[in-house]
Formats: structure tokens, C-alpha cells, sequence
């Protein structure tokens, strides 16, 4: 039997999938290019933040036309950054989301145009959408390109990989995870919450239960990939050690890692009430993130 919670993620997943055909299907882009770009955005994947973005704004003044937009940007980019993460390169992985990786599916230079096209491409949606203001696409537009540049996820991925073979302390080590995972759940959840005309003062308590979200987030994905089932996870387990990555339980334990998670959720978990959304479906994200098995 499903829960109520179950059914909300699949109900959200559907129309976000719906969502998500419509702005790629019609591309009139170089075959390939468009073969290779839609292999890794329909492979499967939680889509989490788009769920998140879709939670949040429920949280304050539901506006559903108006987020669909930057869900489908999101995930696009969070793609587009799985793809550069798997390559020979980086973490050099040959499974995601169940499928073969996409360079491995493909050839390297076509997963690169790929990630390139779906980063790119990613902008744009949110520039053409007639339900927005000029006003909201600047703030939405600006809000991606930071969480996701040089300042945010890129960041956070160069900082990962200089981590490789290095022992790093605790701060170091939340501040590499909170750019490379936390900042786009951060736009998720702020994102809906600004369309949702959340507050000045809720959209800095959301900063704060978000900050935690995306290190919660991570945590379980270092245990996952230590621990985990790679059938239920879809990717491989060991690449962390394989690469000697900079995780949780290689700095603190799996038991160490465990815990400092029910410190961030305790953390997450004040900041959320403060931002008037306690009772709200975020909280039930929360408990989904740091006991998730996939
Ligand atoms: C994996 O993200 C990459 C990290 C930021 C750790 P997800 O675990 O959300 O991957 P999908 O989208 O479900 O495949
Ligand atoms: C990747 O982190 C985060 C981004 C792609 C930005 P990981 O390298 O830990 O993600 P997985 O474990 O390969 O999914
Ligand atoms: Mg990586
Ligand atoms: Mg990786
Ligand atoms: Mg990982």
C-alpha cells in the first residue's frame, strides 16, 4: 500500500514529466545533440528538486503556472551537471540512473555538447515564459545562474575534485557539499517560495532550512554510495572510495556521518518552522532526503 506521501511524489513526478516533454520533444536541434540530451533527461532520477520547487510553492500562495518554468531549467541543469560529473574526467562513472552513463552511451564530446545544450538551453526557457513577469525571469535568471556557476555547484565541483586524496576537516568538507549539492536544492526551495510570495523574513529562514537540506542531502547520498543498494540507486557504489573522495563517513565514520545528519535535520527542522512551513510538505521532502535509499 502506498502512502499518501508516496502517491504526492508520483502525482508531482507525472506532471512534471509532462512538463518536461513539452520543451524538448519539438527542439529542432542537431539529431544527436537531441538523442544524447533527452537519454539523460528521461533516464529516471528522483526529480527532487523539481518536487521540491513544486512543495515550496504550495507551502505559500500556489501559483502553478508560474513555477513549471524553473522546475524544467532546474532539472536540466542538475542533469546537465550529472553528466560532466560521470565523465572520465571527474568521477569517471559508467552507470546513472540505471542506464549506462552518457558518454558511455554516446562518445565523450557528445555527452559535453550535451551537458553544454541542456545548461544553455536551460535559461532560455525561463526568458520565454509568457506567465511570468520581466521583473521574476531577471530574479529567476540571476538566482540559477549563481547557484549553479562559478559561485555555486561549479564551484563546489572543482572544490570535490581538489578534495580527492586530500584529508579535509569538517568545514571544508560542508562547504564543498553545500555548493556542489546544496545550492540548486537552495533555488528549488527559494524559487517556489518567491513565486509563492513568501516573505522576506521566510525566504532567509528557507536560506537557512535549505542550507541543511542540501547537506542532509549529501550525507546520505556518501553513505549511499558507500553502503547502498547500486540495483535500487542506479549507479555504482564505491566510486567515492574508488576516486578517494572527501565524504562523510571517510571524515567522520558511518556512525559519525549518521549522526551529524540528525544534527542538520534538528537545524533544518527550526529554520523551517521559523519560515511559517513546519506543517508543510517540505518537512515530509526533508525526512524523504535523509532516509532515502535511492
Ligand atoms: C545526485 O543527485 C547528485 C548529487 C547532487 C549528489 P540525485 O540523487 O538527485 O540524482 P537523480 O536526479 O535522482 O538521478
Ligand atoms: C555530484 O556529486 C554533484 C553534482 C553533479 C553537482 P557526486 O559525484 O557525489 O554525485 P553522484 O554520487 O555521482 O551522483
Ligand atoms: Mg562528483
Ligand atoms: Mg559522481
Ligand atoms: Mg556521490
Amino acid at each position: 500500500m502506498k502512502t499518501n506521501f508516496e502517491h504526492y511524489l508520483e502525482e508531482k513526478k507525472d506532471v512534471f514529466l509532462k512538463e518536461l516533454g513539452r520543451y524538448i520533444h519539438d527542439l529542432d536541434i542537431p539529431n544527436r545533440l537531441k538523442e544524447s540530451m533527452i537519454y539523460s533527461l528521461e533516464a529516471g532520477g528522483k526529480r527532487i528538486r523539481p518536487i521540491l520547487l513544486m512543495a515550496s510553492n504550495e507551502a505559500y500562495n500556489s501559483c502553478p503556472n508560474k513555477i513549471y518554468s524553473s522546475a524544467v531549467a532546474l532539472e536540466m541543469i542538475h542533469t546537465y551537471s550529472l553528466i560532466h560529473d560521470d565523465l572520465p574526467a571527474m568521477d569517471n562513472d559508467d552507470y546513472r540512473r540505471g542506464k549506462l552513463t552518457n558518454h558511455k552511451q554516446f562518445d565523450e564530446a557528445t555527452a559535453i555538447l550535451a551537458g553544454d545544450g541542456l545548461l544553455t538551453y536551460s535559461f532560455s526557457i525561463i526568458a520565454d515564459d509568457p506567465n511570468l513577469t520581466d521583473q521574476e525571469k531577471v530574479h529567476i535568471i540571476q538566482k540559477l545562474s549563481k547557484a549553479s556557476g562559478p559561485q555555486g555547484m561549479v564551484a563546489g565541483q572543482i572544490l570535490d575534485m581538489e578534495a580527492e586524496q586530500t584529508p579535509v576537516n569538517l568545514t571544508s568538507l560542508e562547504n564543498i557539499h553545500a555548493l556542489k549539492t546544496g545550492e540548486l536544492l537552495s533555488f528549488a526551495v527559494e524559487i517556489g517560495a518567491y513565486l509563492g510570495e513568501a516573505t522576506k523574513e521566510e525566504l532567509q529562514y528557507l536560506n537557512e532550512f535549505s542550507y541543511y537540506l542540501g547537506l542532509i542531502f549529501q550525507v546520505q547520498d556518501d553513505l549511499l554510495d558507500e553502503f547502498g543498494d547500486p540495483e535500487k540507486l542506479g549507479k555504482p557504489v564505491g566510486s567515492d572510495v574508488g576516486n578517494d573522495k572527501s565524504t562523510y563517513p571517510k571524515l567522520l565514520t558511518a556512525e559519525g556521518a549518521v549522526a551529524k545528519k540528525s544534527e542538520y535535520l534538528k537545524l533544518a527542522e527550526n529554520a523551517l518552522s521559523q519560515a511559517h512551513a513546519g506543517d508543510s510538505t517540505l518537512a515530509k521532502l526533508m525526512n524523504y532526503i535523509s532516509k532515502r535509499d535511492r
